[in-house]
């Protein structure tokens, strides 16, 4: 299979928070391997800016590091580094004072795409915004890209939302949710709407329910504070997960173009039900070993309520999904790092091959990753003599093998959402609405377990969750995936 690279036009990116965590980890290697790949044009520029002072070359010698640590590729030729470290600026600017923005500005260059990356805390967005309209960067072309947390309820993601909007136009604000940047979440609509097979089976007549899943080995040592302070519901299930139940069940858009996507997404948001305390497990994980952390050491809190799992039933009013539950789920230290939808239909109407053949029903699994793929369980005679057998054989197709050797690797969802900024392409970012939307559902949920007091329960690190979260599912006759790489 031959690549297809198409160069983005020159651009400046300023990526403020240029010495944090995200830039070393996700955001400059991200770049690097573009650049690689030959997508950064000749004069193309990235200015690293943050509070501490360091010459060119130090901040340079940073970005080295950090590609020689958190980069992935194979594909970069002998001496690539140093050509992508001579489009690498770095400038020394405060967020709350005047230092650096002259030399920011000046730096600037006409006629070229003008990004900032505002990879900093949310409560630094509203001072970013302010200095760049002063200093003359906020201009009709210029394009800002916010991270999440975008705010930790309604009220203060619409702050944010007015604080931004102040200086730039809703067109020129690209709010990042990883997940849509991955290759296979985008695969979840060249399915849906790229494949006459399932879009006619694709309503509550004929799927049973739906399961979304989201397993993580890892825990929550090292971020606890920010963790303990957020919980699985505002850290995943307020935006990843909400995005991928959007893909799954929004209605086909009339093209695949940023507002007519983001509009039906609006619109499921804005279906769901608000979900009853029973219809939520939540969970936090306990010692792996003896004496060994939990979560609670892990938050550094002995009081912490917040939650590493939880599950919910979800409901959809609308004509599409009305009666067919989505369960969701997401945790950390579970059994092993797995993320898919699966798409449980219903069984056939009756069987002509009697009760002794037994109930069957196909699943369509989607798997986001690892082993990043699809397949269908089909319904098949078992061979041999001995009657009509029926079993449930899966049709796989695991991407690296349908794609063979010769496929590309599969970009970082940064690359993917950091060249989409300079295309000028907001099909894959959130919108100023839904992300207002998703906390108008989820608030009342968070909202509800804080004033009854509840508390997570314990599970086993290593296990699916807690007990709890299989009888949500058992209660209504059906049962979770079993989580596996
Ligand atoms: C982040 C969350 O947004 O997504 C983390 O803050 C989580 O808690 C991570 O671990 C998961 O992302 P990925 O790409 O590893 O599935």
């Amino acid at each position: 299979m031959v690549s297809r690279v198409i160069p983005v036009e020159p651009f400046d990116l300023v990526v403020f928070g240029g010495t944090g965590d995200l830039a070393r980890r996700k955001i400059l290697p991200a770049l690097f391997r573009r650049f690689c790949s030959g997508q950064m044009e000749e004069n193309s520029r990235i200015i690293g800016a943050a509070r501490s002072d360091h010459s060119q070359d130090e901040y340079r010698q940073m970005v080295a590091e950090a590609i020689a640590e958190f980069n992935t590729t194979s594909h970069c030729e002998a001496g690539t580094l140093d050509a992508f470290l001579d489009r690498i600026d770095y400038v020394h600017v405060d967020a709350k004072g005047e230092e650096g923005w002259k030399t920011l500005a000046d730096l600037m260059q006409p006629g070229k795409v003008r990004a900032f990356y505002f990879s900093v805390a949310p409560s630094l967005f509203g001072d970013l915004a302010e200095r760049l309209h002063t200093h003359g960067m906020a201009d009709s072309d210029s394009r800002i890209v916010v991270e999440k947390p975008f705010g930790r309820d309604l009220e203060t993601a619409k702050a944010l939302n007015d604080v931004l909007a102040q200086h730039f136009h809703e067109s020129q604000i690209y709010r990042i949710d990883h997940y849509l940047g991955k290759e296979t979440v985008q695969n979840l609509m060249a399915v849906r709407f790229g494949n006459m097979l399932f879009e006619p089976l694709w309503n509550s007549q004929y799927v049973d329910h739906i399961q979304i899943t989201v397993a993580e080995t890892v825990g929550v040592g090292g971020r606890g504070e920010y963790y303990d302070r957020s919980g699985a519901m505002r850290d995943m299930v307020q935006n990843h997960l909400m995005q991928l139940l959007c893909l799954i069940a929004m209605e086909p858009p009339a093209k695949f173009d940023p507002d007519a996507v983001r509009d039906e997404k609006l619109k499921v948001i804005r279906a769901l039900n608000p979900v009853e305390p029973a219809d939520i497990v939540r969970g936090q994980y306990g010692p792996e070993k003896r004496n060994g952390p939990d979560y609670i050491s892990d938050v550094e809190n002995p009081r912490a309520t917040s939650e590493s799992f939880i599950a919910l039933r979800v409901g959809i009013s609308n004509w599409r999904w009305a009666g067919t539950p989505f369960y969701l789920r997401t945790g950390k230290k579970l059994k092993a790092r797995a993320s898919e939808i699966a798409v449980v239909f219903k069984e056939t109407p009756h069987s002509i091959f009697g009760p002794e053949a037994g109930r069957h029903r196909n699943i369509l699994t989607i798997r986001l990753q690892p082993n990043e793929g699809m397949d269908l369980d089909v319904t098949i005679k078992e061979p041999g003599p001995g009657g009509m057998r029926l079993i449930d054989v899966p049709l796989d197709m695991t991407f690296a093998d349908a794609l063979g050797p010769d496929g590309e690797e599969v970009p970082d969802a940064y690359e993917r959402l950091i060249m989409d900024v300079i295309r000028g392409n907001q099909t894959l970012f959130m919108r100023g609405d839904e992300v207002e939307a998703a906390w108008a559902w989820t608030d009342p949920i968070i909202g509800g377990w804080e004033s009854r007091g509840d508390r997570p329960v314990t599970y086993e690190p290593g296990s699916s969750g807690p007990e709890d979260a299989l009888a949500l599912i058992h209660r209504d006759g059906r049962r979770w995936r079993e989580i596996r790489s």
